[in-house]
């Protein structure tokens, strides 16, 4: 395979660009051609293509977001968007793709694939809801930019005697509630995966408040409700005067951390090395400390992303 591209899809992700630099550096390095495209597959079926050099990825490991931009193009599920698409990699002769992305990027990913078009994805989502990982690239950032606003919202909370509801992102899945809930010792963690009692939330914060406690924090996925909405409901079971904070995009920017850099480096090359031996259809992930190769058919249709609630547990044996 002589020519390969990459491009970034669906909601961005910190360490995007550390894994485009990783595609491009290491095709290079093999030498091979890197094309990037613009705007995920939007770009790829307007043909929003151009040839990366060394250069073009120079600086970019430390930055957040993507340099190739990124969108979310429903229209990529149908199969007029995909050969329109496939034809324009054939116009620039492109052999072999690297989406790097969430769920939707993955589809579209698969459908290349099923269209004869090697195509392999990277796990690029904060939501860290891909299945077959145990981490998506972005996620590591997402959770300490949060945590670093849950330990500020505590100083005054405590100061207050308040209850505070941070809403945190992950729109299906509880992954940056449960790991941010842990390790800014939250009171209370709402996920999707998990089924919650108003009314027990309710006497929680009660209970605390009874034993001395200054603050009480819940930190609440917003694939649950919305903040707002959950303050509302709560104040049915007593006047806790609850503080609502929405995190909100925030948590998808930001310089990658050294985590979210090494393991997008990592999937990066290891693409460029599949596409080399020309696999395709294929899905990175690692698990425990093994990089590992998933069909995405398999993925997407037999597997199903399920966050650690061990978490769940402990959180509750140690910060009520
Ligand atoms: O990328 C995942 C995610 O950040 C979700 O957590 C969130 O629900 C969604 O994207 C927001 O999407 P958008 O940026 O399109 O509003």
């Amino acid at each position: 395979m002589k020519r390969i591209a990459v491009l970034t899809s669906g909601g961005d992700a910190p360490g995007m660009n550390a894994a485009v630099r990783a595609v491009v550096r290491k095709g290079l390095y093999e030498g091979m051609e890197v094309y990037g495209i613009n705007y995920g597959y939007a770009g790829l079926v307007a043909g929003d293509i151009r040839k990366l050099t060394r250069r073009d990825v120079g600086d970019k490991i430390s930055r957040g977001g993507t340099f190739l931009y990124s969108a979310r193009y429903p229209e990529f599920a149908t199969e007029e968007g995909q050969l329109r698409g496939i034809e324009q990699l054939k116009k620039f002769g492109i052999e072999g793709l690297v989406v790097i992305g969430g769920d939707g990027s993955y589809r579209g990913g698969l459908a290349l694939a099923k269209h004869g078009y090697p195509t392999i994805g990277l796990p690029g989502t904060i939501d860290n809801d891909i299945p077959g990982t145990d981490y998506c690239i972005g996620f590591d950032t997402a959770i300490n930019t949060v945590l670093d606003s849950v330990d500020k919202i505590r100083d005054t909370a405590t100061s207050h005697v308040r209850t505070f509801i941070v809403e945190v992102m992950g729109r299906n899945a509880g992954d940056i509630a449960l790991w941010t809930g842990v390790a800014g010792g939250a009171e209370q963690i709402i996920i999707p995966e998990k089924e919650f009692n108003m009314e027990e939330v309710a006497s929680t914060i009660q209970k605390g408040r009874e034993r001395g406690k200054k603050h009480s924090i819940i930190i609440l996925a917003e694939g649950v409700m919305n903040g707002n909405d959950f303050a509302e409901k709560l104040s049915e079971y007593g006047d806790h005067h609850a503080r609502v904070t929405v995190l909100g995009h925030v948590q998808r920017g930001g310089s990658p951390t050294a985590r979210d850099r090494v393991l997008a480096s990592i999937f990066g090359a290891k693409a460029v090395d599949l596409l080399k031996e020309g696999k395709g259809g294929l899905g990175l992930g690692i698990i425990g400390s093994k990089i590992v190769e998933n069909d995405f058919e398999d993925l997407l249709q037999n597997q199903k992303h399920m966050p650690d609630v061990s978490l769940y547990k402990l959180n509750q044996e140690i910060s009520y």
